[in-house]
């Protein structure tokens, strides 16, 4: 089969994650959260309260983002350290969107992407696959969904996990994050034009994945 990368981009909670990372398994492609990656270096710019680029990255560099596979799932280390849990608090959600404003640290983000990608067939999600990261992907898509599909899948989730929340407050949430990805100056939230639009809102998980599936295996 012909190495293949894939470019999933599209806004908070549209789905891409989890779409990703059960078409990594059936086609054999690595997946690659670069969303994770994003929090991860907010997590490191809260702790140690750094707000200049080159002493986050000198962090980063010390105690390196990696990902592992497990049973449970996709685990995320800084160093040693597992912070699959910490970058999906509350605090990092609320500061990501500063943090991966800043140029310096998505040309370094991006640079580690690039490289990921070199190591076989590849499916990537974030904001900027398509446009910056793997601008000659064989498939882009640009996955959306309404925002009351979104936060409403949100809140289901939440609710399975035993998290208490509020509907409308992951509206405006969603909403907000949204505005912050698409108006930041570097690389927003963009489609790309070679990428194929999907709306999401009603379809199943289950039909995202073969709508992308059948695209996918015409090109391998
Ligand atoms: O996909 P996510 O919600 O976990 O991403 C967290 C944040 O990281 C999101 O608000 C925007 C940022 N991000 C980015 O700027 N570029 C990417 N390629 C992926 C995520």
């Amino acid at each position: 089969m012909k190495k293949i990368q894939i470019a999933v981009d599209g806004p908070a909670s549209s789905g891409k994650s989890t779409v990703a990372k059960i078409i990594a398994q059936d086609l054999g492609l690595i997946y690659l959260d670069t969303g994770a990656m994003y929090r991860a270096a907010t997590a490191v710019a809260l702790r140690n309260n750094l707000k200049v680029a080159a002493d986050i990255i000198e962090e980063i560099k010390a105690n390196p983002i990696s990902f592992k596979n497990t049973s449970h799932g996709q685990m995320v280390f800084l160093g040693e350290e597992d912070v699959t849990k910490l970058i999906r608090t509350n605090e990092v959600t609320n500061n990501v969107s500063w943090v991966s404003a800043i140029p310096e640290i998505r040309t370094f983000l991006v640079a580690e992407q690039q490289r990921i990608s070199d190591e076989g067939g590849i499916i990537m999600d974030g904001r900027d696959i398509g446009t910056v990261v793997l601008p000659d992907a064989e498939l882009k898509i640009f996955l959306v969904a309404s925002v009351d599909e979104r936060a409403e899948r949100r809140y289901k989730e939440n609710q399975a996990k035993g998290i208490p929340c509020d509907l409308d407050v992951l509206k405006s949430e969603i909403a907000e994050r949204d505005r912050k990805d698409s108006s930041r100056a570097v690389s927003p939230l963009k489609q790309a034009e070679d990428a194929v639009l999907l709306d999401s809102t009603g379809m199943s998980i289950k039909d995202v994945v073969e709508f992308i599936e059948r695209r996918a295996k015409e090109l391998m």
